[in-house]
C-alpha cells in the first residue's frame, strides 16, 4: 500500500504565466494603464455597450475613444459565411467564402499538433482577412456519447489529447491577432435539451475529464475568450455559474479575457455579474436595449445593485482582449490577412490526408493500384455530397470542396472507367446552406426506388474490377441541436454494403461521419474499411490518394467504437440524455476507453486505433531514472523502427496506470503521444516527457490533485488496446 500521501499544485498544466505570455510585464503594467485611462473616461451608457452584442456578432465600440465594433464569428474549421446584423439568414456576400479544414473529430484523429498549430495560423489569416477579430472555437468538449450531435465538432474522449490539440491551434490562431473563443464551458455533452438540462457530476470527474481541456487552453493556450455553455451545472446555468467562472475559471487559473455567453444562454444580470460573465451575445429578447447587460445592467448599477467596480472589470476584460489583438491599433488591426492562399489549400490538404483512418485491409486490398485495373464502381450518396455547409453554427461556405467522386475522375478517370450508382435514396431533409437545423430521422424505410438503387448498385459493382462504397453520415446525424437517436447506419447501408461485397469480393468501404457507428456488421463483412471523415474541402483528394497509397494512411481513431450502444458508459448506466431535465454522470471519470478498459469490454474499433500499409515495431523502452520526486518529469524513450517498405508515420501513445491507489483508477490513461515519420527501415530513439504532477487523481478528500507514492506502470502502445511494451517507475 503507498503510505504517504504527496500533494501537487492544482491541475495538470502548471503554466500559469502563459495566459499573458504574448505580453511582455512591461506591457502588461502599460496596458492595465491604458485600460484604466480609457474606463474613466467612459460613461455608464458607453461601458454597458461594450458588454452585449448591439447585432448577431458585432459589439458596439465607443467611437469618440478609439474604441472600434467589434466583430465576431463562428467556427472551429473555417470563417463562417456573413450573417444578417439582424437575423440568422445569411447575408448573400459574394466574397465571404472560406477554407474549411477537418471537422472536429478529423482534427483530433490525425494526432498531430504541428497540424494543429497550423490549422490555427490559417484560420487566423483568413478571419483577418474577414475582418474578423474573435473566431468561435474551438470547441473542446468531451465526446460522452456517441450519440451526441456535435462529437463532429469536438474533437475526442480523452482530456489529455484534446488539450494538446487545443492548446496548439489556440497558440496558431491567436499568432495572428485573432482570439479564440473555446467553448462551451462546460460539461456540454449532449444536445438534448442543450438549454436547459442541468448536469450534475462529481468534482472528480468535472477536474479529471470534463475541465482539463479548458484548463490548458486559458493557461498554456493563452485563451483570450471562453465561451459559455448554454446547460446548467448544479443547479445553476454555466453563464452565471459563480462555481465554474468566479472560482475555477477567474480565480484559480487566472484568466483576464473575455467570459462570452454562447448565443442567448444568458438568463440574468445580477447574479451573471457577480459570477463573471462579460459579453452577453444572441439573446432571443427583440430589442438589444433590453438584453440583460443592457438597460437591466444601467439600471442594476443606478440602484446599487451591481457595484461600478464590477462594471468596470467587465469592460477591462474586454479591453484587454481588444488591446492584446490590435484592435485599438487601427495600423495594425486585421493585418496581415489572406484568403484561400495556395498554403491554406495545403494545409487542409494536409490535415486531410493525416486524418484518414484504415480500419481494415484484409489480403492488403489497399493501397489500390490504379493503373491495373480498368473499371471502378463508386457507390454511395457520399461519393458526391459536400458536407462543408452542414452542421449548423459551423457550417462554412467553402471556396470549394473536392468530393470523393470529384476526385476520383480528376485524378485516374482518364485511366479508369469509373462508373457511379448511388447505392440508396437521398433521403436528406436538410436543406444545404440552410441554418434553420436539421432533423434526425432514421430514414430506414425501404421504397420501390431504394430496392431500384440496390439493385443498380450491386449490378455495378458485380461487373466492376474493384467496388468503393463511400457511406456513412451526413449533417442531418452530426449537427448542432440534436443527438442522433441511434448509433445505426441510416438509409439502409449495412444491406447496400453486405450486398456489394457479395457481388465483389474486391470491395473497399469508405466511412464519412464524424462520430462513432454501429461498425460490427460492416467489419464482419469487409474486406478494407477507411474512415474518411467530414475532411474539409481537399477531403476527396486525400481520400483517393490514401487509396491510391500516395499517401500512407497515419491517422487513428479518437474515441471508442463500441460493440453496442448499451455498452458505452452513459448509456449503460441509462444516464444519457437524462431525466426530467436532469442528467447524472454516473460513470464519473470512466468516460471512452477508461470505461471499456476498466470493465473489460470487448469493442470494434478502439480508442487510438489505426492501421498503415507499412508496420512498425517498438522495442527498448526505458526511463531516465526508476524514482521520481513529485516534481520530476519523466522520460520514456522508446526505439521506434518502420519495418515495411513504405514510408510512413506511427501515433505512438504512452499510457500510465496506477495499480495501487486509494480511489479506483482507470486501467489506463493516455498522457502522451508522438506522430513519427519513419522511412522503410529507418530506427528512431523518440522520448515523451511525462510531468509526474500528470500522473495525479483529483481528491475530494483533499480537493486537490494528489499522486500517491508508489508505483506507476508506463504503456507503450500502438493504441489503447495494443500496448507494445510497459515499464514501471516508482515516486517518492
Ligand atoms: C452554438 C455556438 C455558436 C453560436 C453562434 C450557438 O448555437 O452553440 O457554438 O458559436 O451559436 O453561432
Amino acid at each position: 500500500m503507498k503510505k504517504i500521501i504527496g500533494v501537487i499544485a492544482c491541475g495538470l498544466f502548471l503554466n500559469a504565466a502563459a495566459a499573458s505570455s504574448q505580453v511582455t510585464d512591461k506591457e502588461k503594467v502599460q496596458m492595465e494603464k491604458r485600460i484604466e485611462k480609457l474606463i474613466k473616461k467612459m460613461t455608464l451608457e458607453e461601458k454597458v455597450g461594450l458588454l452585449h452584442g448591439n447585432s448577431k456578432f458585432y459589439v458596439a465600440g465607443v467611437e469618440r475613444l478609439g474604441i472600434p465594433e467589434w466583430s465576431l464569428s463562428d467556427g472551429p474549421h473555417g470563417v463562417r459565411a456573413e450573417i444578417n446584423r439582424h437575423d440568422w439568414a445569411y447575408a448573400g456576400w459574394t466574397n465571404d467564402s472560406a477554407s474549411y479544414f477537418p471537422t472536429g473529430t478529423a482534427f483530433a484523429a490525425a494526432w498531430n499538433p504541428e497540424l494543429a498549430y497550423r490549422r490555427g495560423e490559417v484560420l487566423g489569416e483568413e478571419a483577418r482577412w474577414r475582418k474578423k477579430d474573435v473566431l468561435l472555437g474551438p470547441g473542446v468538449n468531451i465526446i460522452r456519447s456517441p450519440l451526441c450531435g456535435r462529437n463532429f465538432e469536438y474533437m475526442s474522449e480523452d482530456p489529455y489529447m484534446n488539450s494538446v490539440l487545443a492548446v496548439a491551434y489556440i497558440k496558431g490562431l491567436q499568432s495572428r491577432d485573432v482570439a479564440c473563443s473555446v467553448k462551451h464551458f462546460a460539461v456540454n455533452n449532449q444536445e438534448t435539451n442543450r438549454t436547459t438540462v442541468d448536469v450534475e457530476c462529481s468534482e472528480r470527474a468535472l477536474r479529471e475529464i470534463y475541465l482539463p481541456a479548458f484548463k490548458a487552453a486559458v493557461q498554456e493556450g493563452g485563451a483570450l475568450t471562453v465561451m459559455a455553455a448554454y446547460n446548467k451545472f448544479r443547479g445553476e446555468f454555466c453563464a452565471e455559474n459563480n462555481y465554474l467562472v468566479r472560482k475555477i475559471l477567474r480565480n484559480e487559473w487566472g484568466f483576464d479575457g473575455v467570459y462570452v455567453t454562447d448565443w442567448g444562454a444568458a438568463h440574468s444580470t445580477v447574479p451573471s455579474m457577480e459570477a463573471g460573465l462579460d459579453l452577453e451575445m444572441g439573446t432571443l429578447i427583440d430589442k438589444y436595449e433590453d438584453w440583460y447587460y443592457a438597460n437591466p445592467l444601467i439600471e442594476a448599477v443606478k440602484s446599487g445593485k451591481v457595484p461600478m467596480s464590477l462594471v468596470d472589470e467587465k469592460v477591462g476584460d474586454v479591453l484587454r482582449v481588444m488591446i492584446k489583438t490590435n484592435v485599438l491599433d487601427p495600423k495594425k488591426r486585421f493585418g496581415p490577412g489572406s484568403m484561400n492562399t495556395k498554403e491554406h489549400q495545403q494545409a487542409t490538404y494536409d490535415a486531410a490526408a493525416e486524418a484518414i483512418v484504415l480500419l481494415k485491409n484484409q489480403n492488403n486490398l489497399l493501397p489500390l493500384d490504379f493503373s491495373s485495373i480498368k473499371s471502378l464502381a463508386v457507390i454511395g450518396d457520399n461519393a458526391t455530397r459536400k458536407h462543408s455547409n452542414g452542421g449548423l453554427s459551423s457550417e462554412i461556405k467553402a471556396v470549394y470542396e473536392v468530393t470523393p467522386l470529384g476526385a476520383l475522375r480528376a485524378k485516374w478517370g482518364d485511366k479508369v472507367d469509373i462508373r457511379f450508382a448511388q447505392g440508396y435514396e437521398k433521403l436528406s431533409t436538410f436543406v444545404e446552406g440552410s441554418n434553420n437545423g436539421q432533423s434526425s430521422g432514421t430514414f430506414s424505410s425501404k421504397t420501390q426506388e431504394s430496392d431500384a438503387l440496390l439493385k443498380e448498385a450491386v449490378e455495378v459493382a458485380r461487373t466492376s474490377d474493384v467496388a468503393l462504397l463511400v457511406c456513412g453520415l451526413n449533417h442531418d446525424y452530426d449537427t448542432e441541436s440534436f443527438d442522433r437517436l441511434n448509433m445505426d447506419i441510416p438509409y439502409g447501408q449495412v444491406e447496400l454494403i453486405q450486398e456489394v461485397v457479395k457481388a465483389n469480393p474486391r470491395t473497399i468501404v469508405v466511412m464519412i461521419a464524424g462520430s462513432p457507428l454501429n461498425m460490427a456488421a460492416v467489419d464482419i463483412c469487409s474486406p478494407a474499411i477507411v474512415w474518411a471523415w467530414f475532411n474539409g474541402m481537399e477531403g476527396g483528394n486525400a481520400l483517393v490518394d490514401v487509396l491510391s497509397g500516395k499517401v500512407n494512411p497515419s491517422g487513428k481513431m479518437p474515441f471508442t467504437t463500441p460493440v453496442s450502444l448499451d455498452q458505452s458508459p452513459a448509456h449503460a448506466l441509462g444516464n444519457f440524455p437524462g431525466r426530467d431535465l436532469k442528467v447524472n454522470y454516473e460513470e464519473d471519470i470512466l468516460v471512452g476507453y477508461r470505461w471499456f478498459d476498466t470493465k473489460g469490454l470487448p469493442v470494434v474499433y478502439p480508442f487510438g486505433y489505426g492501421l498503415s500499409y507499412t508496420t512498425f515495431d517498438y522495442s527498448n523502452l526505458n526511463t531516465d531514472k526508476e524514482t521520481y520526486d513529485q516534481a520530476d518529469t519523466i522520460q520514456a524513450t522508446f526505439t521506434l523502427t518502420n519495418t515495411g517498405d513504405r514510408e510512413g508515420a506511427e501515433v505512438a501513445q504512452l499510457y500510465v496506470s496506477d495499480p495501487v491507489c486509494s480511489v479506483m483508477r482507470p486501467v489506463k490513461e493516455l498522457k502522451g503521444f508522438k506522430k513519427v515519420f519513419l522511412k522503410p527501415g529507418e530506427s528512431r530513439r523518440i522520448t515523451l516527457d511525462i510531468p509526474v504532477s500528470s500522473l495525479a487523481f483529483y481528491s475530494e478528500a483533499q480537493s486537490q490533485f494528489v499522486v500517491e507514492p508508489g508505483e506507476f506502470i508506463l504503456q507503450l502502445g500502438a493504441s489503447a488496446s495494443d500496448i507494445k511494451q510497459k515499464i514501471s517507475v516508482e515516486v517518492k
